[in-house]
């Protein structure tokens, strides 16, 4: 079980998107996904149907409360999001005990329903904030995924998350009282990954060459991914069920969407 953070330094990125895509092709490549939408704005949960005033969202896990897995399509589960997700959970996380390790001790916490390692994934649909619960989940992932745009604000976006990042990394944890040894907590890998860059537009590629170094990978614009939200059906799936003259009209945007999805995967994977 491999586990992701979808975040950035700012909203309309293309993490929600992302994470309901990369779940969406995983799926039809018979991987079971486990989504937790930790969004107070519940992108996700609202992408599923899910309704706003249920018992055992996301909040929930913090509480020590069941939580409700929804199962809305084959190989994908969801744990819905909560409006209380925001600064209410923020200012309660500090006081509370063992406040930084509780996304991860409920990981290794079983349910008589669910063993939550059965699960080849687990993605973290976050909001963008400087917050103790992205902290949590920060140091609760394997990899963390950071969104930027194809433009010079996207740049600047980076570079203001990879401060963000190295901050939260020094930010060491006392791990024992005696012998006053402290270690920073957060393991997992920050890759930067170009989201929705425009091919069409003339620029773009030019531009996407300076960013080669620096990011990942580059999710480009793609119709079918836009669309995705629109009928709730992935980018993979839409295509897989199109007639072949269609097919072949998306064909090379659905390739370099594979491309950059297959990256994702690829260090999901090879995480430890
Ligand atoms: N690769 C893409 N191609 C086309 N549209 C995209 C792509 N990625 C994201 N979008 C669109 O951008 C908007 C914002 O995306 P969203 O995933 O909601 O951002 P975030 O979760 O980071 O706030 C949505 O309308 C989505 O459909
Ligand atoms: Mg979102």
């Amino acid at each position: 079980m491999k586990t992701g953070m979808f975040v950035s330094s700012k909203g309309g990125s293309g993490k929600t998107t992302t994470a309901f895509n990369l779940a969406g092709k995983l799926a039809l490549q018979n991987k079971k996904v486990l989504i937790l939408d930790l969004d107070e704005n519940r992108g996700l949960s609202k992408r599923f149907g899910l309704a706003t005033e249920v018992h055992g969202t996301t909040n929930d896990i913090f509480y020590n409360k069941p939580v409700r897995v929804e199962n809305p399509k084959k190989n994908i589960f969801i744990i819905p999001g909560s409006v209380n997700n925001g600064e209410l959970l923020n200012k309660h996380l500090n006081g509370m005990p063992g406040w930084e390790k509780k996304l991860l001790n409920w990981i290794y916490t079983p349910t008589e329903e669910y063993n939550w390692f059965d699960f080849d994934y687990i993605f973290f649909d976050t909001h963008p904030n400087d917050t103790t619960l992205n902290k949590i989940i920060t140091m609760t992932s394997d990899v963390i995924f950071d969104f930027i745009t194809g433009d010079k604000i996207g740049a600047q976006d980076r570079l203001e998350y990879e401060a963000q990042f190295d901050l939260l990394k020094e930010n060491k944890i006392e791990i024992n009282l005696d012998t006053k040894q402290f270690e920073s907590t957060i393991n997992g890998k920050l890759y930067h990954i170009g989201s929705a860059f425009d091919f069409s537009k003339t620029g773009t590629q030019e531009y996407a060459e300076t960013q080669k170094d620096v990011l990942l990978t580059i999710i480009p614009k793609f119709a079918l991914i836009e669309n995705s939200k629109k009928f709730n059906v992935s980018a993979n799936e839409q295509f897989k069920n199109m007639y072949p003259s269609l097919k072949k009209r998306n064909k090379k945007l659905m390739e370099e969407t594979d491309i950059a999805y297959n990256k994702m995967i690829e260090v999901l994977d090879a995480a430890e």
